[in-house]
């Protein structure tokens, strides 16, 4: 039982930080460059970004802690045959969303950007590609 609310918290979670980044690249930045450019779209994204920063980062560490707690028991035990699929891509999957909850972690509270992408477009990548291997990981 605790599982299941756990995985629903992940997903919940997963559903307003994913949310945010494609709502963020398929139509503020949009708004942006084409419908408000200069000053007016600035200050139309900072009235929304006003919001998000109380949410979306805390999201994301929710999704990383139910994360971490699902993770031993979904990974299970090495067979003597090493790795399985769903091992495998269990890893591949939590490493990069470990690497997601890490640089949120360090730019929300030490207000550094640490690793590699500083515009919304790598962690939007990389949430499709968590959101697939999440996916992939049962029928693989
Ligand atoms: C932004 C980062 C993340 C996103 C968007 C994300 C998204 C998802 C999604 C969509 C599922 C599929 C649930 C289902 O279909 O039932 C899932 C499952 C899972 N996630 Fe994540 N996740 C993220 C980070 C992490 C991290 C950092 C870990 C571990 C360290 C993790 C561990 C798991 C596990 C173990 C499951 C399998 C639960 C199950 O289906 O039984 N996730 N995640």
């Amino acid at each position: 039982m605790l599982f299941a609310i756990i995985h629903l918290i992940h997903l919940l979670a997963a559903f307003v930080y994913g949310g945010f980044l494609f709502t963020d690249i398929l139509f503020l930045q949009k708004m942006q460059k084409i419908t408000l450019p200069g000053e007016e779209g600035a200050k139309c994204r900072e009235a929304i970004m006003v919001h998000v920063r109380k949410v979306v980062p805390y999201a994301l560490f929710v999704v990383v802690g139910t994360g971490i707690y699902m993770f031993p028991h979904v990974f299970g035990k090495v067979g003597p045959e090493g790795l399985n699929h769903l091992q495998i891509i269990l890893l591949i999957k939590a490493f990069l969303g470990l690497w997601l909850g890490l640089r949120g972690f360090m730019q929300k509270v030490f207000k550094i950007n640490p690793w590699v992408f500083k515009s919304h477009y790598f962690p939007f990548t990389l949430v499709v590609i968590i959101i697939i291997l999440s996916q992939l990981m049962w029928v693989l």
